[in-house]
């Protein structure tokens, strides 16, 4: 038995504890937000928190989230207090960001990870944190425009 904390929630998995962590989350836990995307940690579509981290689930081995806190995209409202909406979603919705929507979850939880780090990025931090999140729609732009009107909301929270 593996024990984590999933967005808040303790659970005890059993399950391989060299399982990938995506694996447990989307197959166990039954939380399919978070992508499978290349398998090898390269593409995003499987980032989450490990412990405020944005982490590559796809490479992760579950055994290395024991007695720590994974917050999935499901959980990520809840991390932004009483609203259930979490800043990055918002601007998210805002800027209609998604186009085939398959990587998203990953790129709000890398944009989520960098602004808890980083209340008021650059450009140039912006696509440093993000450059692991490929899109191949190309929503880059609305992305980056969605990054800074959640900064700002950040600035006046
Ligand atoms: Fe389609 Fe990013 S919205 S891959």
């Amino acid at each position: 038995m593996v024990k984590i904390t999933l967005n808040g929630e303790q659970i005890s998995l059993d399950a391989d504890p060299q399982m990938p962590l995506l694996y447990a989350i989307r197959d166990i836990a039954q939380l399919t937000g978070t992508k499978f995307g290349c398998g090898m940690g390269l593409c995003g579509a499987c980032t989450v928190h490990l412990d405020g981290q944005a982490i590559r689930s796809c490479v992760t081995p579950l055994s290395a989230a024991a007695d720590k806190k994974i917050t999935t995209i499901e959980g990520l409202g809840n991390t932004a207090g009483d609203k259930g909406v979490h800043p990055v979603q918002e601007a998210w919705i805002d800027h209609k960001v998604p186009q085939c929507g398959y990587c998203q979850s990953g790129q709000m939880m890398s944009a989520a990870a960098l602004l808890a780090t980083n209340s008021s990025p650059s450009d140039d931090e912006i696509e440093a944190a993000m450059q692991g999140n490929i899109c191949r729609c190309g929503t880059y732009p609305r992305i980056r425009s969605a990054i800074k009107q959640a900064a700002g909301k950040a600035e006046e929270a």
